[in-house]
């Protein structure tokens, strides 16, 4: 628990956006009704809107992605003001200013895209916002590993660590902190989590949806930097690091950064880029964009836990659905004794979305049989779930801590760093394109980017496969 001044105001820069729509105001909604958010909350952006405007667009924000909550959503349209910015103009940050009303420590969250952070920092210095403020931004920190050095130096020449919140909202989901907990909290795990049981690891995380009107930020981006670089070796790393030692906010983002450091940087041959066929009609995509919607890696983690383990992290846009699962393939029995081939072994499976569930997949003996000889097997799974509604919103908890000044769920900047020097050489056009069909898994080059040489890598397609 942090002791720390609690933020005055909260400013949200891109309050227009795709994000600010689909989960920051949801968030917000959410914090009021908890009583957790009290503060002035100023929606800033390009575009010329009055607080109304702003206040309707929440509303409709609410209605589409949060279920709205009449008397939770009136306190926040209450809190909320509208500032319009141009970045170049100084007079613009000092109506931002003015609009924060001598608020003494507020926390600017900069829901913009990367190619923006530098220039808000710089506009809000020139008018001394920084003063004893603190700093949310959003994941990707830069485009490389060199850009992300010289943001956080930028950073650094305003705000000290602490005021410093780097979002990567994966570690705010409630499921992917579930898998820290399921690691560590049970002690039978740990023996099974190596490589004397383990033969793969696997991260998929499918959309059903394309770039939907994200056109030119995904033009910035692409698959690697926008989800992989970030989301996905988080969640790698999760899954791959030791038991943190000790209990301070520091002991496991440590032991994060340690096992991304023993991460070499992906093989240009073990990496399928795709794009779907159609995304380069969608609006802010140019006609010949080489951007990748889709991504297939195999990864090597350099310790003596999971030498020679390979981990598969795949991702891509208009997939056949929308799920981010994990599946731990155990190895066979060392020798089959009923008979049988068993082609699809024990697993643990952890499906983040869009429900959240850990499965141990097993083979039982199928009853009935009326002989001692007929010992036929079938797959079967012990299924723990939860309720994905019951939880706090990933921006909910993330936003308040940042509010609070509690720094454990957000990304360490040598973390940050370790991940993109792991993804640094696939960047760009380093590896080919390849195209896919809408609605399909990807590009079938990327089967051989599999363990099962499967382009649907999920539980039930593979026990079909198997
Ligand atoms: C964002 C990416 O960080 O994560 C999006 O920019 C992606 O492209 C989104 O769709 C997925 O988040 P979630 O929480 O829906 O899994």
């Amino acid at each position: 628990m942090t002791t720390e001044p609690m933020s005055d105001a909260l400013v949200i820069f891109g309050a227009t956006g795709d994000l600010a729509y689909k989960q920051i105001f949801p968030a917000l909604q959410a914090m009021v009704r908890r009583g957790a958010l009290t503060v002035p909350v100023i929606g800033v952006a390009r575009t010329r809107r009055s607080d109304d405007d702003l206040r309707e667009r929440a509303r409709d924000s609410v209605e589409h992605h949060g279920g709205f909550d009449r008397e939770a959503f009136d306190k926040l349209a209450r809190l909320l003001r509208y500032v319009s910015i141009n970045y170049s103009d100084p007079q613009s940050f000092a109506d931002l200013n003015r609009a924060l009303d001598g608020a003494k420590r507020p926390l600017h969250y900069l829901a913009i895209p990367p190619s923006a952070f530098t220039t808000a920092v710089a506009g809000l210095t020139r008018v001394r916002g920084t003063d004893n403020a603190r700093v949310a931004l959003e994941k990707p920190f830069g485009r490389d590993r060199a850009s992300a050095r010289a943001l956080d130096k930028c950073l650094h020449d305003v705000f000290p660590e602490s005021a410093i919140f780097r979002i990567d909202h994966y570690l705010g989901k409630e499921p992917v902190q579930n898998l820290l907990y399921f690691r560590f909290a049970n002690s039978f795990p740990e023996p099974l989590w190596n490589r004397e049981l383990v033969s793969s690891v696997e991260i998929t995380m499918a959309e059903d949806f394309g770039v939907a009107g994200r056109g030119s930020f995904y033009e910035e981006t692409g698959a690697i930097r926008d989800v992989l670089q970030n989301h996905l070796l988080v969640v790698t790393s999760i899954l791959a690091m030791d038991g943190p030692v000790g209990q301070n906010v520091e002991a496991v983002r440590d032991e994060k950064a340690r096992v991304l450091k023993a991460i070499a940087p992906l093989d240009r041959s073990r990496v399928v880029r795709g794009q779907y066929r159609g995304y380069r009609d969608e609006r802010g995509v140019a006609p010949g964009s080489m951007v990748e919607t889709f991504a297939a890696v195999e990864l090597q983690i350099d310790t003596w836990r999971w030498a020679g383990v390979p981990f598969f992290m795949r991702t891509g846009k208009l997939m056949p659905c929308t799920a981010t699962e994990v599946m731990i393939q155990l190895k066979k029995p060392p020798r089959e004794i009923f008979g049988e081939h068993i082609s699809c072994p024990d697993y643990f499976r952890f499906r983040l979305e869009p429900e959240i569930v850990i499965a141990l997949g097993i083979r039982v003996r199928r009853p009935g049989a009326a002989t001692s000889d007929s010992m036929v097997g079938e797959d079967k799974e012990l299924l723990a779930s939860e309720d994905p509604k019951l939880g706090t919103l990933p921006y909910e908890r993330l936003l308040g801590d940042a509010m609070r000044g509690d720094q454990s769920l957000f990304a360490r900047q040598d973390a940050i760093e370790e991940q993109w020097r792991i993804v640094d050489p696939v960047l760009g056009d380093a590896v080919p394109l390849h195209y896919y069909d809408k609605g399909t898994w990807g590009p079938a080059e990327a089967e051989r980017v599999s363990p099962w040489g499967c382009s649907n890598p999920l539980a039930p397609a593979r026990r079909k496969s198997s």
